[in-house]
């Protein structure tokens, strides 16, 4: 039975009263959701605090992570360092880490090759630009992208991982492909990954998001090929994030 994963990346927002109610929200609203998985990505700094205070059934999923695993790399935190604070799941490829900080595919594939030998789970998150999807280049995009880490570490390296689908004109912006062109694009990538291996396609669970909210996430969810949504915004508000998550399991269950 494949749960549907639902994290919340809290990306650069936070202050120690703002985790600390969050936290305490989330724990009194969802500490009995079962049948579905839950994941909360704070920055680094407030990680280790909400590892030990989160309810059991919500993960830590860290926003990044250096390929180094010590020396001298000011600035940078090794997979080690997330895994001994109990971190299971660790997102890379973000395009604002492509964008921001020049991360390209064969420095995300490095990444993601760390978190796997480290048995934690990758979110690798792919997507087109506006222009791209406006010159239907959408599915060729995810293809290039996927392919750094099918080349370097083939398709094995897809067990027990997660890829995120996140147009980047979609995050942030209110704005989001209808639920029929998400799938679209989920089942390509599926197909695409079955053509090395069938049954980890199958199994392989494929977030969406991008501007995700309580109104927009049951259309969305209950798409066959969309196992999960990847939430910025919406995650910062207890209620709001705590719906996403009940609407999930609900439309999962059936
Ligand atoms: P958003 O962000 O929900 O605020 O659009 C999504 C993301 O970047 O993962």
């Amino acid at each position: 039975m494949k749960y549907p994963l639902i994290i919340g990346n809290w990306k650069l927002n936070g202050s120690n009263l703002m985790v600390n109610s969050l936290i305490n929200q989330l724990n009194q609203k969802l500490f009995n959701i079962k049948n579905c998985h839950i994941a909360v990505a704070p920055p680094i700094l407030y990680i280790d605090r909400v590892s030990k205070v989160i309810s059991d059934n919500i993960k830590i999923c860290a926003q990044n992570v250096d390929i180094s695993l010590c020396g001298a790399y000011t600035g940078d935190v090794s997979i080690e360092m997330l895994k001994e604070i109990g971190v299971q799941y660790v997102i890379v490829g973000h395009s604002e880490r492509r964008n921001y900080h020049k991360e390209d595919d064969n420095y995300i594939s490095k990444k993601y090759s760390i978190i796997k030998s480290f048995d934690l789970i990758p979110i690798l998150c792919i997507g087109e630009n506006e222009t791209q999807n406006k010159t239907g280049k959408t599915k060729e995009i995810c293809k290039l992208q996927l392919a750094s880490v099918l080349d370097n570490q083939g398709v094995q390296a897809f067990e027990n991982a997660v890829i995120a689908y996140e147009p980047i004109w979609a995050i942030g912006t209110g704005r989001c492909p209808t639920p029929v062109q998400i799938q679209s694009v989920h089942k390509f990538i599926r197909d695409y990954i079955a053509t090395y291996d069938m049954n980890i396609a199958k199994k392989l669970i494929i977030q969406y998001g991008g501007s995700i909210n309580e109104k927009n996430a049951a259309e969305i969810i209950s798409k066959p090929d969309i196992d999960g949504l990847l939430v910025g915004n919406s995650s910062l508000n207890a209620s709001v994030f705590s719906k996403i998550v009940k609407i999930a399991q609900a439309s999962k269950l059936i």
